[in-house]
């Protein structure tokens, strides 16, 4: 949602600070702001200089030339608005106690009116309309009472309701960070006499690849030197060190003018990535698994929980679970599912998939399936992030760091593990052979190879996105497994290119949405497989017939091939022919570019949306 930043060390803060904004930029770009201490005279006194800008860091960047500030700690932070316009006034840093500390916050403060309206009865005055700055008044006020930094920020917290990371400076502490983790991301950077917070390693990973993971409701302190962790007690808590273990090459452009550009022909490395290490002799394993062998052979009923892109590779799980376990599945938005009560017991699955493994509703949406008892598998991407610390089984994609804020590679990736999911589950009940489980996989680990050649057959997509850019909308049509392609493509359109976009399956177009078609309307059509899926490959060819009868200009996604398919189609997109439930491993890659093309045409910055971010820490 927000990213945060914090240094301390021998550098210069401020460079750390914003070299480490714009790595965070991809969580929120509605205003981006630094606060740094900087040390005054001889006597180890020192000011706080705050910088803040609406708008993305080229703003900030502007505001911060020709002003000289230096000092060896400070924060900064990347804003996605939640309380508050997006403007100069509500970016963060905030500051507290007439300048003394300055805080940036992730996250939203439940109880901060009633918070606030304590404060200001005490004679407060509040300068911007945010959340966040409560905290940095509380703050403040616990100083005045004389107790330390970590102090201030355990007492703070103990006051506040909702979901947070905050990161403080005082510029009476000059050499110390503080910050505080509820339900919302921090990870800490641990260099030779310097240390760094960060809401994804991506922050510090220039300098170190040593991280320790916090826990929920901790405190970390840190100095230079040393960094101490607690409860909002203060009992000292220990943190999980890890290694990074993707470069910073991953989270650089590498010559590419967007990294969404550079995560789509990534695609094949990260569906081989996930792949890798999962077929063991004839058993596929997850990474981590707390179930044992007889709960998973227990499991009668299937949710997948999941939001937008993630959603829809969980309507592809469907596909593979229940063909493979003949297990019921059902798939649900995670937004919807606690607050309709679904029927949950100790024999159901709950399969959260998040790339982040932090959006707010579907981590809600697995806290509500484990107080009913249900047991959890998460799909994530991003290793010790809160849904997989909350679930009881784990399988990491491996797609490395996506800053676009449209996913791409991490679908594909999703797509991978979501079948060795169906797969785990088909061996876990015994209605795969051991030989049957391997022949699935090595189907699979043909996937990278066949999306590496789609990606090669993509030239005209490129020429026709620029051609239909222009249109004042677009639907997209599929069947069986094409149907969440076509969602996905629909969605994909919808972010990047603002365009109006629907997805439908095509046997639904004559019970309303086919009212929508006229003249030049360019269609998407997901074409299922001539060989694999005959039936629906004629009705689909009788549903382009009918749309193209009513003047839409049918753009058919088809297998090489496929003659019939190109003689009903305006325009023709090959891809090659795959096994049908791994269909969308290459009927998404011309969704994605023709997206991206639109998008571009139309003027619009296809890493960073407007109105989005990347990961949505707030329900
Ligand atoms: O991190 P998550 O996978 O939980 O995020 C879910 C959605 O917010 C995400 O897929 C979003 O829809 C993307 N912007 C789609 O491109």
């Amino acid at each position: 949602m927000c990213g945060i930043v914090g240094y301390v060390g021998p550098r210069q803060a401020l460079d750390v600070i914003v070299e480490g904004l714009r790595r965070m930029e991809y969580r929120g770009y509605d205003s981006a702001g630094v606060a740094i201490v900087t040390p005054v005279g001889d006597a180890g006194s020192a000011e706080l200089q705050v910088a803040k800008k609406a708008g993305r860091i080229e703003n900030l960047d502007k505001e911060l030339a020709g002003r000289d500030i230096t000092g060896t700690t400070g924060i900064g932070h990347t804003r996605w608005a939640t309380h508050g316009a997006p403007n100069d006034r509500n970016a963060h840093p905030h500051v507290g106690g007439s300048g003394r500390i300055a805080v940036v916050h992730n996250g939203i403060i439940e109880n901060f009116s009633v918070l606030r309206a304590h404060l200001e009865s005490t004679g407060v005055e509040f300068s911007s309309d945010t959340d966040t700055e409560v905290v940095a008044h509380l703050v403040a006020r616990e100083l005045d009472n004389g107790r330390g930094l970590g102090d201030a920020l355990r007492a703070t917290c103990r006051e506040l309701e909702g979901a947070f990371t905050l990161v403080v400076v005082d510029r009476e502490h000059p050499d110390e960070v503080v910050a505080a983790r509820r339900n919302s991301p921090l990870v800490v950077g641990v260099g030779e006499g310097e240390m760094f917070l960060g809401s994804d390693v991506a922050a510090f990973i220039e300098f170190t690849r040593h991280a320790v993971e916090l826990g929920q409701d901790q405190i970390i302190e840190i100095t230079a030197d040393a960094y101490r962790i607690t409860d909002f007690d203060g009992i000292e808590v220990d943190g999980k060190p890890f290694e990074i273990n993707w470069d910073l090459a991953a989270a650089e452009k590498g010559g590419y003018e967007y990294f969404m550009l550079k995560e789509i022909e990534e695609q094949p490395a990260a569906v081989a990535d996930t792949l890798r290490g999962h077929l063991v002799g004839s058993e596929i394993i997850l990474d981590e698994q707390r179930l044992d062998k007889q709960e998973l052979r227990d499991v009668d009923k299937v949710f997948v929980v999941a939001c937008g892109t993630a959603y829809h590779s969980g309507l592809l799980a469907k596909y593979a679970i229940e063909h493979w376990t003949r297990i019921p599945v059902e798939v649900e938005m995670a937004s919807e599912f606690r607050y309709r009560d679904p029927v949950l017991d100790r024999q159901t699955l709950v399969v959260a998939i998040s790339q982040s493994g932090e959006t707010a509703d579907t981590l809600e949406a697995v806290r509500h399936a484990r107080d009913q008892k249900a047991k959890v598998l998460a799909i994530c991407n991003t290793n010790g992030a809160q849904i997989p610390r909350e679930s009881d089984a784990v399988l990491y994609t491996h797609a490395g760091p996506e800053i676009g804020v449209a996913a791409t590679k991490t679908f594909s990736a999703q797509l991978a593990a979501v079948q060795l999911v169906g797969l785990a589950l088909a061996q876990a009940r015994g209605t795969k052979y051991g030989d049957e489980i391997v022949a699935e996989y090595n189907a699979l680990a043909a996937m990278p190879e066949a999306i590496s050649r789609t990606l090669g057959m993509m030239d005209e997509v490129h020429d026709l996105g620029r051609e239909i850019a222009s249109s004042k909308a677009v639907l997209f049509l599929g069947r069986h497994v094409g149907f969440p392609v076509a969602l996905e493509g629909a969605l994909k359109l919808k972010e990047l290119a603002y365009m109006h976009a629907e997805g439908f399956p095509a046997g639904e177009l004559k019970h309303g949405p086919i009212a929508l078609i006229e003249d030049g309307l360019p269609v998407v059509v997901v074409m299922p497989s001539p060989l694999g899926r005959p039936l629906l490959h004629q009705k689909m060819l009788s549903n382009i017939a009918e749309i193209t009868a009513r003047g839409a200009r049918t753009i058919v996604i088809a297998e090489a091939g496929d003659e019939q398919a190109r003689k009903h189609a305006a325009h023709l997109i090959e891809v090659p022919a795959t096994p049908t439930l791994l269909a969308p491993f290459v009927t998404t890659i011309p969704m994605q570019i023709l997206s991206a093309e639109i998008a571009l045409a139309r003027g619009c910055d296809i890493d960073k949306p407007r109105n989005l971010a990347k990961s949505v820490t707030v329900e």
